[in-house]
């Protein structure tokens, strides 16, 4: 994997130059708000409310940057003081996929941005001792495939739960996946690279690797454990 600063080629898609660091799929969100809320939410001394509630805030910030590309076209508007054409949402309509439990969090706070969505919950936990996922619920909407859809996920850390959940998605007939993360591990990117390189990834940040246990280093602890008090 390998990560760019914002001085790269026009080539890249001026979306991307905006939010940071880009490189491949994977676009960084920079933004000095959503760093701070990060850096807050990784302190232990960061209880359930507050945790919560920033999850939910850099979700809508991480959902801004994902959806830059999303189509626009122009309509006819009648203001209170003349009719012009002003850009309106086009294209596929939009799913929000959440990988449970902890995607829930941030499906919850984007579905204020896009309350047209539609939303699919794919339920999977890592086992603690193989770290590999284990599938229980699926429930998506039955048009997945002429949406487009936004995964999420706070931790991307071995990747083997959005490995998972693309595949589930993807056998749903959909084929257009962003997966949204708040925190990535090299690891996991790279694991998204190598088994759906086409799904685009927005993340808040890129840390360091895995610890023997799978949890991100430096990291912010368990995500489910930490948004639903269950620790
Ligand atoms: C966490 C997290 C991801 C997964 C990431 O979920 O929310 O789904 O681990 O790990 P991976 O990239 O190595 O697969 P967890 O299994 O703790 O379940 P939970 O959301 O129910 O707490
Ligand atoms: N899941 C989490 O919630 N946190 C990690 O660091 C890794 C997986």
């Amino acid at each position: 994997m390998t990560l760019r600063r914002q001085d790269r080629p026009a080539s890249v898609a001026s979306g991307q130059a905006r939010a940071g660091i880009v490189g491949g799929m994977v676009t960084v969100v920079t933004h000095p708000l959503v760093q701070h809320k990060l850096s807050v939410m990784r302190d232990v001394h960061t209880g359930v409310k507050e945790f919560r509630e920033l999850a939910g805030e850099l979700s809508l910030l991480l959902a801004y940057e994902a959806m830059r590309d999303l189509e626009t076209v122009q309509e006819t508007v009648q203001t209170p003081i003349t009719q012009a054409e002003f850009p309106m949402l086009s294209g596929k309509k939009l799913a929000l996929v959440a990988i449970l439990r902890a995607g829930l969090i941030m499906t919850d706070a984007i579905v204020q941005l896009v309350p047209a969505a539609k939303v699919g919950h794919i339920g999977l936990y890592r086992d603690p001792e193989s770290l590999l996922p284990v599938a229980y619920y699926n429930k998506l909407p039955t048009d997945i495939a002429e949406r487009r859809v936004f995964l999420t996920d706070p931790m991307l850390a071995t990747g083997g739960s959005a490995v998972a959940a693309i595949e589930r998605l993807k056998e749903a007939g959909a084929t257009s996946i962003k997966l949204m993360c708040i925190l990535a591990a090299p690891e996991g990117i790279a694991l998204i690279e190598r088994e759906h390189p086409d799904v685009e990834m927005v993340v808040a940040a890129v840390d360091s690797h895995l610890n023997d246990h799978g949890y991100i280093v430096p990291g912010l602890g368990d995500a489910g454990d930490r948004i639903y008090g269950t620790k």
